[in-house]
């Protein structure tokens, strides 16, 4: 059964505050009683039929306090954004750099918070020594092995899961010519994986992309690579799904890339969802009420969609960060946008109620 935080709310003090007067017949007055004004107010997670994530800055967990206390309040699960990338973690080849990884789940830890680790190993946000690595593809593989044990071994049993291995594949289903498989070969994905389990058994793996809403090719590469994982009994727990999105996408796409995601039998995590309004780039643009509400539709339909997924397979849906100034999109699309379910005030906005709606 959902709990309910309920707080009663007396505006002024104990009777007085609920009455107001009334006239009788004889000119005097007697108190007539006032209803008590009762907000009932919401914990985004308590009302999900599935953990509530959000992917979290750590400049913006230690110093803004409104933003901290939104994660606090209103999710279970907790992505870091980008310290546990591999250039924030293992600055050179010699140096890992724990401090802000460590203060999130020291936070997770504290907060009763699930705590999912993105990503051990990825095409992009690699330091420089490693972009310019010149060993063979023994001293590749060693490189790649030890960040991956010794990052996962580090939070061993206090990180739920991991993205092991982020975007592999192109939009046409093709493989990423990253350097990782230009030093290892394709077939490197798979010892990640096993790298990982390796190090925590007990930590569930995903592989993580985006596109799977609109690139039918993508989703069968994906669906390939599981079944040859299955088959060769590499440990993969999950499928995470960005979901990217905006207004413009269709509900047929969305409920097609869930389907597909379910009809693996893993875990599905909706890993970074956020919802742009402005996806055609307009300059000086205004967030209107209208937007809002198509926004709003949009999550509702990706969360009524994934509430169809089975349980078992349910790992929960994260938003890529908290509030509208804190997202990534406006700096990737280069224009105005306001993507995420919290305003730039942290004050919640249609798609939050229609979150909740999408979950029931
Ligand atoms: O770390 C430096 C910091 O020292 C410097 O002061 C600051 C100045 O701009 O830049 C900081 O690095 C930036 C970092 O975000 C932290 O803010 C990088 O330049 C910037 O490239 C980085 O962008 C992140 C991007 O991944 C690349 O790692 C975004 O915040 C993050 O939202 C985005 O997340 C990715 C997921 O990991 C994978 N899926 C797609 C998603 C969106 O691109």
């Amino acid at each position: 059964m959902k709990k309910y935080t309920i707080y009663f709310l007396l505006t002024v003090s104990f009777f007085s505050a609920c009455t107001k007067k009334g006239v009788t017949a004889g000119g005097g007055t007697i108190p007539v009683p006032v209803p008590p004004v009762v907000v009932v107010d919401t914990n985004l997670y308590q009302f999900m039929p599935f953990p509530m994530g959000a992917a979290v800055g750590i400049s913006l967990m230690k110093n803004n306090a409104k933003y901290s206390g939104v994660v606090t309040k209103e999710f279970n699960s907790i992505t870091v954004e980008n310290a546990m990338k591999f250039a924030a973690l293992h600055p050179s080849e010699t140096v890992y750099n724990w401090v802000d990884a460590d203060y999130l789940v020291a936070y997770a830890q504290a907060n009763g918070k699930r705590m999912h680790g993105h990503t051990l190993n990825w095409y992009a946000s690699q330091p420089t020594w490693v972009t310019n690595y010149s060993g063979d593809s023994v001293a590749w593989e060693k490189m790649l092995k030890s960040h991956i044990q010794t990052v996962v071994s580090r939070y061993k049993g206090k990180l739920a899961s991991w993205d092991v291995v982020n975007e592999y594949f192109n939009d046409d289903g093709t493989v990423r010519q990253s350097i990782w498989v230009k030093n290892l070969g394709p077939d490197y994905i798979a010892r990640c994986f096993q790298y990982a389990h390796e190090a925590d058994p007990d930590a569930l793996l995903f592989y993580n992309d985006y596109g799977h809403e609109y690139s039918s090719a993508k989703r069968t590469a994906i669906g390939n690579l599981i079944n040859s994982f299955k088959a060769r009994k590499i440990p993969i727990h999950g499928i995470g799904m960005q979901f990217h999105t905006t207004t413009l996408q269709t509900e047929a796409n969305i409920i097609a890339a869930i389907n597909f995601a379910a009809a693996t039998g893993l875990k599905v995590h909706i890993s970074e969802l956020d919802v742009r309004v402005n996806s055609n780039k307009v300059q000086g643009i205004v967030f209107t009420a209208a937007m809002a509400e198509q926004q709003a539709d949009r999550y509702r339909q990706i969360v009524k969609a994934y509430n169809t997924v089975p349980k078992a397979q349910q790992f929960g849906i994260t938003t890529w960060n908290v509030g509208d100034a804190d997202s990534w999109v406006p700096s990737w699309q280069g224009a105005p946008d306001w993507p995420l379910p919290f305003d730039a005030n942290y004050l919640r906005k249609p798609a939050y109620k229609a979150i909740i709606e999408g979950g029931k």
